[in-house]
C-alpha cells in the first residue's frame, strides 16, 4: 500500500498514540515532547508527557506530518512555529551565530522500528514541508546530523540526516556541533493560501 500522510491532530491522535505506545513511550516516555519544553517544564510535567502532548495537540500547539500505511501510523516528522519548539539541541552554539529566528522549525523524526530504511523519514520530511506551505510558508530551519557514507545509531538521528534535508531543497547555513548543521529553506505558501493572503491585504 502506498504511504499517505495527515497532520497530527485530535483526529489522528489515536494512531499517533498507538505508534508511541508500541515503542514504550519512546526513550521511556518522551512522547515527542522534549523540543516543546520551556525551561522548568520538564520537572513540572515529569512522568506526564503523554498528557502534556495530547493537551498540546488538542490546543493546536503541536504539529507533525504523520505517515500512514493504511490505517496505521508508521512515523512522523515534527515541525512547528519557532515559539512552539524552543528547545533545540546545541542551543548555546546556535544562539552564538543567530541572526533572525526562522518562522518554522523541523525538529524530530520517529519511524516505526519495523519500517526503517524504506524512505519513510524522507517522505515525512516532504510532507512536513507541504504542511508548512499550506499553513502560509516562510523560512524553515532543520538541525540534521552529517553522517554521509557512515552508519550510526538510529537514535542519534532523531533530527534527520543532512542528506535527507539537502534532497528536500534545504541548504547548509552553519555548523553548531561536530556533525550538526543548521539548514534552511524558504517555503512558499501554496497558491490557494497565497491568494487568500493577498485578498486579505
Ligand atoms: C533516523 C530515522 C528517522 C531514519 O528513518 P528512515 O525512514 O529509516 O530514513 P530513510 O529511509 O528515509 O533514510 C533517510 C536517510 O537517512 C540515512 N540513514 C537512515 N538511518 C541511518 C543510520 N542509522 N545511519 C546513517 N544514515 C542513516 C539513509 O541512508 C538515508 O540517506 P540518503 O537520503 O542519503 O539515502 C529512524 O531510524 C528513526 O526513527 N530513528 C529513531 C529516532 C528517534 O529516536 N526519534 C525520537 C526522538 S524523541
Amino acid at each position: 500500500m502506498p504511504l499517505s500522510s495527515a497532520p497530527l491532530s485530535p483526529a489522528t491522535w489515536p494512531a499517533f498514540a498507538r505508534l508511541v505506545e508500541k515503542h514504550d513511550g519512546i526513550f521511556g516516555g518522551c512522547w515527542c515532547i522534549s523540543f516543546h519544553l520551556e525551561p522548568g517544564e520538564n520537572k513540572r510535567w515529569a512522568g506526564r508527557y503523554r498528557e502534556l502532548k495530547e493537551a498540546r495537540v488538542r490546543a493546536g500547539r503541536a504539529h507533525a506530518a504523520l505517515v500512514f500505511d493504511g490505517l496505521e501510523a508508521v512515523g512522523w516528522c515534527q515541525f512547528g512555529p519557532t515559539a512552539e519548539l524552543p528547545n533545540i539541541r546545541s542551543r548555546k552554539e546556535y544562539e552564538i551565530g543567530l541572526g533572525k529566528l526562522p518562522d518554522w522549525r523541523i525538529t524530530c523524526f520517529f519511524i516505526d522500528r519495523e519500517r526503517r530504511g524504506e524512505g519513510v523519514a524522507s517522505f515525512a520530511l516532504r510532507e512536513a514541508v507541504r504542511c508548512i506551505a499550506r499553513a502560509g510558508g516562510g523560512t524553515v530551519e532543520g538541525y540534521p546530523e552529517d553522517y554521509a557514507g557512515e552508519r550510526t545509531s538510529n537514535s542519534f538521528l532523531c533530527s534527520g540526516t543532512l542528506g535527507m534535508f539537502e534532497k528536500a531543497g534545504f541548504k547548509k547555513s552553519r555548523k553548531i556541533a561536530m556533525r550538526r548543521w543548521v539548514v534552511t529553506r524558504r517555503v512558499p505558501a501554496t497558491r490557494a493560501r497565497a491568494r487568500k493572503k493577498r485578498s486579505n491585504g
